[in-house]
């Protein structure tokens, strides 16, 4: 059995909910999921660190911001600069989700912020892995996969409205993939890893 940490920020719930069915994916795949919540700038963040350190596979989650990670997830990257000078994560698996407003609203830089934090620690990126839509009316509904077409990560995108029902079914699914898809790398990786011992 491999172990997934999730760390991730949610200012408002949205995020939330795609953290919550990137475990789902973990469990699907019949792998151990740690949902890691970052509450706030002032925690104290070595317990997560720890919980990170034990795991095979982490999968970072922010929304986007200002067109970036958020500055609460910010401060916990940055918390993690203890464990860049121990090298504790070098050779994990890593992949990464972030949600925003617009459709674009520049949510691509926050996950290329969320590749570097990961090859800053040596991980090995798993990107999103899934086509984009066709761009017609019919196909790129709420019900798509990888809606807004993203590469690096899931790029969900959430209306003015409760994290009950906004991002759509098409984003939480799409979620709930990359955690099934990392899940089954983590697998894959550690097999390879004890064969190779
Ligand atoms: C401070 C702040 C900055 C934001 N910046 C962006 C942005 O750059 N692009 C965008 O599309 N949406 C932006 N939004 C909208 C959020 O990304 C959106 O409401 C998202 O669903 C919030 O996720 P959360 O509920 O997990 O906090 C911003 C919201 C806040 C509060």
């Amino acid at each position: 059995m491999t172990t997934v940490a999730i760390p991730y920020h949610s200012g408002y719930g949205h995020t939330e909910v795609l953290a919550q069915k990137v475990a789902e994916g973990v469990r699907d795949a019949g792998q151990t999921a740690v949902l890691l919540k970052i509450e706030s700038a002032s925690q104290d963040f070595a317990p997560f660190i720890e919980e990170i350190t034990k795991a095979d596979a982490v999968i970072f989650g922010a929304p986007t911001y200002m067109g970036d990670v958020s500055g609460v997830f910010k401060v916990f990257a940055d918390a993690t600069a203890g464990v860049f000078f121990s090298g504790a994560w070098k050779d994990k698996l890593a992949a990464g989700f972030t949600n925003s407003h617009s459709f674009a609203g520049d949510k691509g830089h926050a996950l290329a912020s969320l590749t570097i934090l990961a090859a800053q620690h040596g991980m090995n990126w798993i990107n999103l892995g899934l086509a984009p839509p066709n761009v017609t009316a019919a196909e790129r509904g709420p019900d798509a996969l990888n809606r807004v077409g993203s590469f690096l990560g899931v790029a969900a995108q959430s209306d003015n409205a409760s994290p009950e029902v906004t991002p759509p079914a098409g984003d939480r699914e799409t979620a709930r993939l990359l955690g099934e898809r990392v899940a089954k790398a983590a697998v894959r990786w550690a097999a390879g890893a004890s064969a190779a011992a």
